[in-house]
């Protein structure tokens, strides 16, 4: 029976098979019965604000009415996007990205996941000269949906962070330079904030890492689904900026659109180019609904304010509610725990140091009792050192209504206090 399965499926088609993480996360996101009791703290959509979406609706209600929606449905694009949109891109995205950006260097993308199926691959793997080049993930636990992108096998490496405690029930991971190893690297890939820990790297260590990479000609991809211009979620951080070396990709699913699926990748123009070549074979071309609505977007410059205005201010109150509901109940509960800084993005990253059972079985007896969340052993892709945390730690998003949060907090609670080690 395995033997026929495996003639009949490749490699490649089995590796997906057997890895579950961003499969199982976006099935129990697109699954939701919609049951009261049912709590969906796994996934990563964004909160539907209602002011955010009055924005969209009325960008989209103006787009059915101009003449150009005929060819909205009815043209295709050019793979990664006409000239026309490029060109928009890089006037407004040039004074937000601190660079005097041209259509060269924007490309279009059926989201940002899309991109880094490229991006990735473009940087390792079987090279042009027969070497073999990894992807280093600089700080792990790093985003769930870049592990098994790559065609090439074995391909990410990582190193355990430097754990630090930044108060009671807190930490945060940092760059650890003592291992930073650029041997066989092709490429360095962050997201800031990152996807789970809501951890927001400093420019300084960015910088500390350019300072190896650059003289190895080394690029690192720095996802800005969270990040800078929009939905700007980075806290008291400084914003990214565009250079030498960086290949940046922002998305518009995260300020209320991810079913537009829109991604922009902003690089050199030779990666841009070689980017517009698996579009075409992978994509034929990026949608238009998405470039249609960046074009209004942009041009009354709506994302910025949005930004400052609407969704920061959002997601921070969300995240205070959260963190106070979760540090309540599990004091109540007597649950040993630590909570990653929450500096931006959209998730808890939660510890549990004395957890008796895996995340991952814990996954599965919170999801008995209608609450989702995510394990956070998906999120090591590289790492082959023991560390705890990949054991330990669960993601949950607070994009949720304040009353989802406060009962998945009880239940969470519940659940850890019954499965702790019970010695001090
Ligand atoms: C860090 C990060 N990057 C990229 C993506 C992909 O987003 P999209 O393809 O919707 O742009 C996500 C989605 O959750 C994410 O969290």
């Amino acid at each position: 029976m395995t033997e026929t399965m495996d003639q009949k499926h490749s490699r490649r088609a089995k590796r997906l098979r057997e890895n579950q993480g961003i499969r199982s996360l976006m099935e129990d996101l697109g699954k939701q019965t919609g049951h009261p009791d049912e709590i969906p703290l796994g996934g990563g959509n964004p909160a539907h604000i209602p002011e955010a979406e009055a924005v969209f609706h009325e960008t989209f209600a103006n787009l059915t009415k101009d003449p150009a929606f005929r060819s909205l449905l009815g043209d295709y694009q050019a793979p990664i996007g006409n000239d026309h949109f490029r060109e928009i891109a890089a006037e407004s995205l040039s004074s937000h990205l601190g660079a005097n950006l041209r259509k060269e260097n924007i490309a279009f993308f059926n989201g940002s996941q899309n991109a880094y199926s490229y991006l990735l691959n473009l940087h390792s793997g079987i090279m042009a000269d027969g070497s073999f080049k990894k992807i280093l993930l600089p700080i792990v636990p790093e985003y769930i949906g870049y592990a098994d992108q790559t065609i090439s096998e074995g391909v990410f490496v990582a190193n355990p962070p430097n754990v630090i405690q930044t108060g009671k029930n807190r930490f945060r991971y940092e760059l650890n330079k003592s291992s930073f190893d650029l041997t066989d690297v092709g490429v360095l890939a962050i997201s800031r904030p990152t996807n789970p820990t809501g951890n927001v790297m400093n420019l300084s260590d960015l910088e500390w890492m350019e300072g190896k990479t650059k003289e190895q000609n080394i690029p690192i991809l720095i996802d800005l689904a969270y990040g800078n211009p929009f939905p700007n979620l980075i806290g008291k951080e400084d914003p990214i900026h565009f250079g030498e070396g960086r290949t940046l990709s922002l998305s518009f699913s995260k300020i209320g659109l991810p079913g537009v699926r829109l991604g922009i990748v902003i690089s050199n123009e030779e990666t841009i180019e070689i980017l517009s070549s698996f579009a075409a074979v992978g994509n034929l071309a990026v949608g238009n609904l998405g470039v249609f609505m960046m074009e209004q977007l942009f041009q009354k410059n709506l994302l910025s304010q949005l930004s400052a205005n609407i969704l920061r201010p959002f997601y921070e109150s969300r995240r205070d509610f959260a963190l106070e509901q979760f540090t309540l109940a599990f004091q109540k509960m007597g649950v040993a725990f630590e909570i990653h800084d929450p500096m931006g993005g959209f998730f808890l990253w939660i510890r549990f140091p004395k957890l008796s059972i895996s995340n991952h079985q814990l996954y599965h007896l919170c999801k008995d009792k209608r609450l989702f969340i995510v394990s956070g052993h998906y999120f090591f892709p590289g790492l082959n050192t023991d560390f705890s945390h990949t054991k330990e730690c669960i993601r949950l998003t607070y994009c949720r209504k304040e009353e989802e949060l406060a009962r998945g907090a009880q239940i969470l609670a519940e659940i850890v206090a019954s499965h702790q080690a019970k010695s001090e």
